[in-house]
This record gives structure tokens, sequence and C-alpha cells, in this order.
């Protein structure tokens, strides 16, 4: 039931072209089944109200930013965001606060072409806001999150058809005892299946939050942030992938972006593969690229590449995020590269 990193998940996309020295060309916007090959995010949505700053401003000052801006944030909610514009079909699953905000993020949501139609909709609670100040002269984003009082999603309300997912990818959130049911449903939906129909599992390790441990032996693919990292110890991403391996399940692979420093992975008993970051130049806006990079590896890894194509395409994407606001440039960026596959399958689920 565990799928090797080389496994062919992608090969539901049919978008590999095999050619006869088995580099593929990897094209991110072909037509996909939006019925079976669809990509179920899971973890937090919030408003981020971000002000464009010359510089990060002084404490107790009055100043003029150079621009504001709303735009739809939290990780799973960002990771899905950029899968869309990647071409991937899309869903996003959460909580969603009925309070003014709703509007605002229905509308984006369905610009952006992401499906919702599994949310569910909580009255009389608050949104989850983040206001997010970039400063222009270093790059850095300062977030000072409120996460208002809406509540996490439970198992409870995991009602969906298994059958039209090819991934499902979770953002841990502090709820990570129910994530872990819906990931158990996951499995055994899957045991009945041929690996090809299988659903592949992510999930993220991103704040050092205790309950997110019962998470790592639980899916195919972990994400580990840097901070989740140096919060236990480790100084580079390869010692974090080296240090958490041993803890993920069989057949499973751990992966570490480290910022500047590239991303790196390690399937379970093999060797650790790592790779540069790719600069965008100028950093503009920072906010969301780890999100990025995760969406950018599941797409990749979806359309079938193996892993050091996964990450390099990876480092590409959140490099060019880097370079530009928000994420909607990207839909504009040639994201196109070579892509190594095994070329082991083909066809659709
Ligand atoms: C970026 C982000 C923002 C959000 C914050 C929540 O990774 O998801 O969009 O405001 O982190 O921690």
């Amino acid at each position: 039931m565990f799928l090797s990193p080389q496994t062919k998940i992608g090969s539901r996309n049919a978008a590999i072209i095999l050619q006869q020295n088995s580099f593929s060309l990897f094209s991110i916007s072909e037509p996909v089944n939006m019925e079976t090959n669809r990509i179920l995010c899971l973890g937090k949505l919030c408003v981020d109200i971000i002000a464009e700053c010359e510089d990060f401003p002084q404490e107790d000052s009055d100043q003029r930013c150079k621009r504001q801006r709303w735009q739809r944030g939290g990780n799973a909610n960002n990771t899905s965001t950029v899968l869309s514009i990647l071409g991937a079909p899309v869903e996003y699953l959460g909580t969603i606060a009925n309070s003014h905000e709703l509007g605002f993020l229905r509308d984006d949501y369905q610009r952006a072409g992401i499906i919702i139609d599994n949310c569910v909709i909580v009255d009389n609670c608050s949104c989850p806001v983040s206001l997010v100040l970039l400063s222009s002269v270093s790059g850095s984003r300062t977030i000072i999150h409120d996460s208002g009082s809406l509540p996490e999603l439970t198992h409870k309300d995991f009602q969906v058809d298994l059958g039209s997912y090819a991934w499902v990818h979770f953002e841990g959130r502090p709820s990570a005892a129910e994530q872990v049911k819906m990931l158990r449903d996951i499995d055994n939906h899957n045991a009945d299946l041929e690996e090809n129909d299988r659903i592949t599992t992510s999930v993220e390790l991103e704040k050092n939050r205790p309950a997110l441990a019962q998470l790592i032996d639980k899916a195919d693919y972990v994400f580990i942030s840097k901070d989740y990292a140096t919060a236990h110890g480790f100084y580079s991403k390869e010692d974090a992938v080296e240090g958490f391996v041993d803890k993920i399940r069989e057949g499973a692979t751990v992966i570490c972006a480290w910022g500047e420093d590239g991303a790196c992975a390690k399937p379970k008993g093999e060797p650790t593969i790592s790779v540069p970051a790719i600069s965008p130049g100028t950093i503009i806006d920072t906010l969301g690229a780890g999100d990025t990079f995760n969406a950018a590896m599941i797409h990749a890894l979806c359309k079938g590449a193996v892993l050091q194509s996964a990450l390099t395409f990876a480092c590409k994407v959140a490099g060019e995020k880097c370079g530009m606001k928000g994420f909607s440039g990207l839909r504009y960026t040639d994201l196109s590269f070579e892509a190594e596959s095994d070329g082991s399958s083909s066809g659709s689920k």
C-alpha cells in the first residue's frame, strides 16, 4: 500500500511524454480529470492583510505603506492556490467562518478555480486573520496572526468521496488527532485498490507543536519545515531528513526545504538527495514560499517526476515566487522543465 518515491503516481494525469532517453518534458497545465485526479488540501485558511512597507516600521510610529492588499492565506490554502496556478485540479477543505470575510474568500476561490464544496461554514465565530508586514529593504515578512474563534475541521466533517482524489495533503494542525483519523480513512480506502489507483498522502509539519508528532508516520510524504527541524535540534536540511527518517513509515519519504540553502529529500532506507535553491535575484515577497515549495513538489510528484527533478522544480517555483508579489505571477512564468521520469507506468486513474 505504500508508494515508493519513484512510483508513477502522476501516471493518472498522462502528462509525462516519455522520450527515448527516459527524460520527459514536464508540462504544467495539461487538461486533467477533475472527477478522479483532484488534489485535496486540508489545513488553515485565513485572510492575510498585507502592508507593503519600504522598511520594517519603527514601534509607535505613524507612517504610510506603499500598498495594502487582502490575500487568501494559511499554509494549506496557499498550497491549493499554487497547485491551481500550476494547472492541477484542486480542492481546499477546511472550516470557514460565516463572517464578513466570507464573501471575499468565496469569490477569490471561484476566481482561482479551486473547489470548496465540502468546506464547513461555521456560524457565530470570527475568521482567522494575519497582519503581514512586508519589508522592501530586507525582503522579510512579519506575520501577526489571530486565529479567531473558528473551530478546526473534525473527522466527522471529513465527508468526501475519496474516489475523487489522487493526492490528499494535510497541513498539520493542533487538531492532529482528528487528522490522524482522516488519514486512517484514506489508508482503509487504499487497502482494496491497485497501486496506481491509490491516493497518495502528505503531511506538513511546520510549527513546533507537540501534537504534530503523531502525524509523522501516517503519510507517504512528510514535509518538515526549517522551523520544525531547528526546534528539534537539526541545523541543516540533511541533518533534518536523516534525523526524522526513522520516524516515517515504510515506503515513505521525508522532505525538507531550507530557504536559500535549497531542499533535500530522503526516502526511507535510501540515500538523501539534495538540490540548491534557485534565487529570483531580487527578493520581493517571501510570504507563502514554503507553501509554494510544497505545492510544486506535490505537483511534480503527481506528474511522475523522480525526486531529484521534483525537488529542483519545487526550488525553482518557490524561488520565482519570492521574486514577485503574491502568487498569481507564477501563471505567467516559464516553469516548464526537463523532468527525469522512471517511465514505469501510464494512463489515468
Ligand atoms: C504563510 C502563511 C500565511 C498565514 C500564516 C499563518 O505560510 O500561511 O498565509 O498568514 O502563514 O501562520
